[in-house]
C-alpha cells in the first residue's frame, strides 16, 4: 500500500488538522513528519474543538496509530502537560494509538530561551517565530549535538544534557539573556521539563523508519500530515522568514524514512485568500478593511500563539511554486465560506517584476519589490452553510474553482465550507479512491 501525503501550499494554517481528521478513517496510520510544537492544528467535530500542536490529527480515531516521526522536534513539557493532559478527557488509548519514534529531537529549555535571544537580538528583523525552539533544536540536529527521544533511556542521557546546556548556556550569556530570574527561568523549566521527561517514559517510543515501513509491506495505508506551509519551507520559502525544517514532500522522506517510491497522492491544501503570521514578504497582503474583514470572518488569530494573522487575496505564482515543489496531484481550497459575503474577490495571477510580467518567485522575495497583478472574480456571495454536495455549489463558487484548476493544472477534489468533520464538500470519486 501507499503513503498519503497532506500538507500546506500557503503560510500555514491552511486547515491541515481539520482535513487529516476528515481523511484519517480512510487510513491505517497518520504520521507527522516535521515541525514541533510550532504547528497548531485545529479540529472540530461533535461539539468538540481541539488544537494539536505535536499529535497528529488522526488521534481522536479509534483505529489508527498516529505516528510523530523523526523528523519532528518534540518539546515533552507541551506534550505531557499540555496536549497528553488537554486529551484526557477523550478517554483515548495512547498506548494503542500514539508512537514516537526514538529519533524525534528532543527540544530543551535552553532551547526555547535561545530563540528568545535570538529573536530579540534580531530587533525590528526578528522572524516572528513562534518562541517554541524550533530554529534552535533544528540548529543542534544538524551540527549533530541534538538529544533525541531515545537518549533518555541511555546511562549518559545526563551526562549529554548537562553538557549541551553548558554549550547554550554560553550563547545565551552572549546574547545577555538573563535565564536566571523570571517565569521562563531555567530552573523552572528544568523542574518541569525532567517530570515531563518521566511522564513520556510511559509512551510508546518506536524506531518509526521500522514501524512505518512495516505498516506499508502488511498493504496499510499511511496519511503523512505535514506542518507548517511550502513557503515556510528551509530551503523554498520565503527565505529567511521560514521555519527551520522541509516543509514539503521531500521532508516525508527524510522525516519518516520512506522512500519516494511508495507515496503516491499529494493532497495540496489552501486557503480561497491567503495568510500568514509573523515576519516577512507576503506580496497579497491587504493592508485595508477587506484585509480586516477577512481576519473578522475567518477568525484568523493563531492556533498557538494567538497573534493576528496577516490576511490578503489568492497568490498562484506562489501556488503554482508550492505545486511544483510538492507534486501536488489533488488540491483542496478551504475556508472558502469566509468569501461568501464578498461581491468580488481578487486572485494575484502574477507578479510585476522590474516592469516585466513574471508568474514565477523570484529568488530573494525579501529584496524585490513585487507588484501583484490582480484579476477580479464575481463572489458567489450566497450562505453555504447548508450545502451537503461538491456538485451542488453555487454558480459563481464553482466558476471560482475551474478559475483555479486551469491557472494551477490540477484538479481541485475538495471543498471546505466550515470549521467542523462535517462542513466538507468532496468528490464522491475521489473519496472512493482513497
Ligand atoms: P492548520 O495549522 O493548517 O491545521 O490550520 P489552523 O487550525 O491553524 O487554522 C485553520 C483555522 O480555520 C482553524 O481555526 C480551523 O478551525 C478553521 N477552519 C478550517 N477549515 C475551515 C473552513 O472551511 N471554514 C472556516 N470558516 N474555518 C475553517
Ligand atoms: P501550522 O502547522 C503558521 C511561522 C512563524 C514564523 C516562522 C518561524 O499551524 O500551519 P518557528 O517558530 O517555526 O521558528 O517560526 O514560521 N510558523 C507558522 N505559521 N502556521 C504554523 O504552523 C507555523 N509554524 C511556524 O509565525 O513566521
Ligand atoms: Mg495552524
Amino acid at each position: 500500500m501507499a503513503v498519503d501525503v497532506l500538507l500546506g501550499l500557503q503560510w500555514g494554517d491552511e486547515g491541515k488538522g481539520k482535513v487529516v481528521d476528515f481523511l484519517a478513517p480512510k487510513y491505517d496510520v497518520v504520521a507527522r513528519f516535521q515541525g514541533g510544537p510550532n504547528a497548531g492544528h485545529t479540529l472540530e467535530f461533535d461539539g468538540n474543538k481541539h488544537v494539536l500542536h505535536q499529535v497528529p490529527s488522526g488521534i481522536f480515531h479509534e483505529n489508527i496509530k498516529n505516528v510523530i516521526g523523526n523528523g519532528v522536534v518534540l518539546d515533552p513539557i507541551v506534550f505531557i502537560n499540555k496536549e497528553i493532559e488537554s486529551l484526557k478527557k477523550y478517554n483515548i488509548n495512547f498506548k494503542k494509538n500514539l508512537f514516537i519514534s526514538k529519533k524525534a529531537s528532543l527540544i530543551l529549555p535552553t532551547h526555547r530561551l535561545l530563540d528568545k535571544a535570538s529573536e530579540l537580538s534580531k530587533g525590528e528583523n526578528k522572524i516572528g517565530s513562534t518562541l517554541r525552539g524550533i530554529g534552535p533544536t533544528y540548529q543542534d540536529k544538524v551540527a549533530r549535538r541534538a538529544i533525541r527521544l531515545g537518549d533518555i533511556l541511555l546511562p549518559d542521557f545526563k551526562k549529554k544534557y548537562e553538557s549541551l546546556k553548558e554549550e547554550h548556556k554560553s550563547i545565551l550569556d552572549f546574547y545577555k539573556l538573563d535565564y536566571n530570574s523570571g517565569d521562563d527561568n531555567l530552573s523552572t523549566l528544568e523542574d518541569v521539563f525532567f517530570t515531563a521527561l518521566e511522564a513520556i517514559k510511559n509512551f510508546n517510543f518506536i524506531d518509526s523508519e521500522y514501524f512505518v515501513n512495516q505498516a506499508i509491506a502488511e498493504g496499510r495505508s499511511v496519511l503523512a500530515e505535514g506542518a507548517q506551509g511550502s513557503m515556510l519551507d528551509v530551503d523554498f520559502g520565503s527565505y529567511p522568514f521560514v521555519t527551520s525544517s522541509n516543509t514539503t514532500t521531500a521532508g516525508v522522506c527524510s522525516g519518516l524514512g520512506i522512500a519516494p517510491k511508495h507515496i503516491k497522492e499529494v493532497f495540496g491544501i489552501f486557503k480561497a485568500y491567503c495568510t500568514r503570521v509573523g515576519s516577512g514578504p507576503f506580496p497579497t497582503e491587504l493592508h485595508d478593511a477587506e484585509g480586516q474583514k477577512i481576519r473578522d470572518i475567518g477568525r484568523e488569530y493563531g492556533s498557538t500563539t494567538g497573534r493576528p494573522r496577516r490576511c490578503g487575496w489568492i497568490d498562484l505564482p506562489a501556488l503554482k511554486y508550492a505545486i511544483m515543489i510538492n507534486g501536488v496531484t489533488q488540491l483542496f481550497m478551504m475556508k472558502a465560506d469566509v468569501l461568501n459575503s464578498f461581491e468580488v474577490i481578487k486572485a494575484c495571477t502574477d507578479y510585476k517584476l522590474d516592469g516585466k510580467l513574471s508568474d514565477q518567485v523570484p529568488y530573494d522575495l525579501c529584496s524585490t519589490p513585487v507588484e501583484p497583478v490582480w484579476k477580479s472574480i464575481k463572489g458567489w456571495n450566497t450562505d453555504t452553510t447548508n450545502l451537503k454536495d461538491f456538485d451542488k455549489i453555487p454558480v459563481a463558487l464553482a466558476d471560482y474553482l475551474t478559475f483555479l484548476e486551469r491557472e494551477l493544472n490540477v484538479p481541485i477534489s475538495m471543498v471546505s465550507i466550515g470549521p467542523n468533520r462535517t462542513e466538507t464538500l468532496m468528490k464522491p470519486a475521489i473519496l472512493e479512491k482513497i
